[in-house]
Formats: structure tokens, C-alpha cells, sequence
């Protein structure tokens, strides 16, 4: 599958609307939208810390949002998705995950996915591909790169989450430096925010606080 076709399919799939268009291997993928996450969790969670504030209220639960047509399940649990090759800005994502009543959810599955440097998505590997479980305290960590707008979208990442005993939820997150194309993607939602600093060397930290809803 070649760059050219997975952004075509993209915007015809997504941006366009037009579910009859997906071709077989993007209908596969939409098939696979809803299923639980059947990762294995941990008996001991870690302990990750947490330094930057926390995002808006866990009184509400976490805006879903739609999958998009490349989601794959299965991804290899860790926490940094960082290629050695990459010249990309570095993106270092953490928060907590919560219920509605601010009580932590310990060893929460989470997977992310987004797209590369070039904004495509890598559909036959796990490049930016990963699962992690939250740590005792409900902290997870991502290690990323700052992924690119592409054609129709502003800069986001995808994630699924579990617990144990929650609802499973899908959304996306997105940049707030980023006004202009969050203005113009209709998907985007200000409560998918996340909070961020940027050094000097371009580098991101971030924080995004999930909020999901018992079972
Ligand atoms: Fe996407």
C-alpha cells in the first residue's frame, strides 16, 4: 500500500464520509471498530509519576470519537513509539485515567496509534503503534514523535481505553497549537485538548486526563 493510496482512501473513507467507498482491506479494519481490548492486564502496575497540571474536570466522561478506518488491534505493549531514524519533534504525553467520580483506574489498557512524520499511517506494521497498561496510580506515558496534520485532519493521536471494570472508549486527542487546522477539521473537539510545553529544542510535553465510565 503506498503512501499515495492511503491518504486517497483516507479522505475518501473518513474526510468524505462515504463508508461504500472503503475498499476491502479499510472494510476489514471498520469491522474491527467496538471490539474490547483483550490485552492480559498486568498483576502489578508501575509507577510512572506525573509532573505538568492535570486537563479539565474528570467529572465528565472523556468525549468518544470516531476510530477512523485504521485502527489495528494487537499492538506491541510499550511506551515509547520513538524511531532512531526519526528527525520529527519528540512528544512526551502523560495523564491519569479516571472515573467520573475522580477515582484513578490502575491498570488500564490504552492503545495509541497515529500517523508517521509524513502523515500516513503505517497499515501493515506497527510503526506508531502501541499499548500500554496505566500504574497504580492511574498514570500512563507516552513517548511519541508530534505527528503532522495530513490531508483533511489536524494533528491528533488516537486511543482506545479499558479498564478492568469500565466502558471501553475510543477518541482522538489533539494540539492546541494547532488553531487554524483544529478550526477546519470537523471532528475536532476543544475537549480533546490536551495541555501543553513546548522546550526550546521544539520538544513536547503534554498531558491528557482520560475520564471513563463504569461498567
Ligand atoms: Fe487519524
Amino acid at each position: 500500500m503506498n503512501h499515495a493510496w492511503t491518504r486517497r482512501a483516507f479522505a475518501a473513507g473518513v474526510v468524505g464520509g462515504g463508508a461504500i467507498v472503503l475498499t476491502m482491506p479499510l472494510l476489514a479494519r471498520a469491522q474491527q471498530a467496538g471490539a474490547a481490548l483483550t490485552y492480559p492486564f498486568p498483576a502489578v502496575p508501575r509507577n510512572l509519576g506525573l509532573t505538568l497540571a492535570p486537563t479539565p474536570s474528570c467529572s465528565t466522561a472523556t468525549e468518544a470519537q470516531t476510530e477512523g478506518p485504521f485502527y489495528s488491534p494487537r499492538t506491541p505493549e510499550r511506551i515509547s513509539l520513538i524511531e532512531g531514524a526519526s528527525r520529527a519533534r519528540t512528544l512526551v504525553l502523560e495523564g491519569l485515567v479516571m472515573t467520573p467520580d475522580c477515582k484513578p483506574v490502575a491498570n488500564a489498557a490504552i492503545d495509541f496509534w497515529h500517523c508517521d512524520d509524513e502523515g500516513v499511517y503505517d497499515t501493515r506494521g506497527m510503526r506508531y503503534r502501541g499499548h500500554q497498561f496505566t500504574d497504580a496510580n492511574g498514570v500512563y506515558r507516552l513517548e511519541t514523535i508530534r505527528p503532522p496534520q495530513y490531508p483533511g485532519r489536524t494533528p491528533h493521536i488516537h486511543a482506545k481505553l479499558q479498564g478492568e471494570r469500565t466502558r471501553i472508549l475510543t477518541t482522538q486527542i489533539y494540539f492546541p497549537d494547532e488553531p487554524v487546522a483544529n478550526a477546519r477539521d470537523g471532528i475536532f473537539r476543544p475537549s480533546l485538548l490536551i495541555a501543553q510545553q513546548t522546550a526550546p529544542d521544539g520538544s513536547v510535553l503534554g498531558r491528557f486526563d482520560f475520564v471513563l465510565t463504569s461498567v
